[in-house]
């Protein structure tokens, strides 16, 4: 059965769909099977894990799953272990689709989506909009657990117990497994001053939340975005500080070692 994880909170820019196609990609190559759902309509964590534009895909979409209700349809498959419900604009309407066509709970119309698949995967892995929209919701809400990204500023700061919030109000009230697996700080700056104490801030604030890992902002991991995982001759480099986080959180969510 698999195990759903969303990277997600309100906020853009923090690294949301850099660290969820890394984690899909790591999972992946250690032999696991797993399912990345793009739940934001820009399309990132398509682009990333596909290499082709999210416009490629127009009519291929989570969004068109939705609307036939049957996900395996728009399954595409990067390689046996990876494989991607990709997201283009038109995802901007899924707010739309839901209330005027969706019968049921509107918070739980992924989760129904998903129920029928997991037993073919290890994880599913959502990324999310940069807002507390009903794609976001849905994420949280069919969720297992959520990883809360927040870079290292106020804004990104401010924003924690808002989406802690969220996560909180999902469990109470509309999926009580979701679980809040921590907070991962990202886009440290070590030259800026404002940036280690906005880490330091998170890490006094939410002891027992967050990750040890603190991702740094470095040029090869940004990078990714251009050259993607699959051909990235500096792949190691831009990964190297992932690699602790990846098993942090395998810890956190009770993987066992994987033989
Ligand atoms: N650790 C990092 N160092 C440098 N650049 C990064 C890092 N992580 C992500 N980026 C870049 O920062 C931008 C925002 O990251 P992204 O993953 O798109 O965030 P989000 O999904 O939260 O909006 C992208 O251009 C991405 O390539
Ligand atoms: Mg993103």
């Amino acid at each position: 059965m698999a195990k759903v994880i969303t990277f997600g909170i309100q906020k853009g820019g923090v690294g949301k769909s850099t660290t969820s196609g890394i984690i899909s990609y790591l999972l992946a190559n250690d032999g696991y099977k797993v399912l990345t759902i793009d739940m934001d309509s820009q399309g990132n964590v398509t682009d990333l894990l596909t290499n082709l534009e999210p416009s490629e895909f127009e009519g291929e979409t989570i969004l068109e799953a939705f609307e036939a209700n049957d996900i395996k349809p728009y399954i595409y498959q990067v390689t046996e272990n990876l494989h991607v419900v990709p997201a283009d604009d038109y995802l901007a309407t899924l707010a739309r689709f839901l209330y005027t066509n969706f019968r049921g709970n509107i918070s739980l119309a992924l989760n129904d989506l998903i129920e029928p698949i997991k037993g073919e995967y290890d994880f599913i892995i959502i990324d999310t909009p940069p807002s507390l929209s009903e794609p976001m919701v849905n994420a949280v809400c069919s969720s297992d657990y959520v990883v809360v990204l927040a870079e290292s500023s106020k804004w990104a700061f401010t924003a924690i117990p808002r989406f802690i919030d969220t996560v909180e109000f999902a469990a109470k009230n509309v999926n009580p497994n979701v679980k809040l697996a921590g907070i991962l700080r990202t886009m440290n700056d070590s030259r800026r001053a404002d940036s280690k104490a906005f880490v330091e801030l998170i890490g006094e604030e939410y002891p027992n939340t967050v990750f040890k890992t603190v991702i740094k902002r470095k040029a090869s991991t940004g990078r990714i975005a251009i050259e993607g995982l699959f051909q990235n001759k500096e792949l190691n480099d831009a990964l190297d500080q992932y690699y602790e986080f990846y098993e942090e959180l395998k810890n956190r969510i009770g993987v066992e070692e994987h033989v």
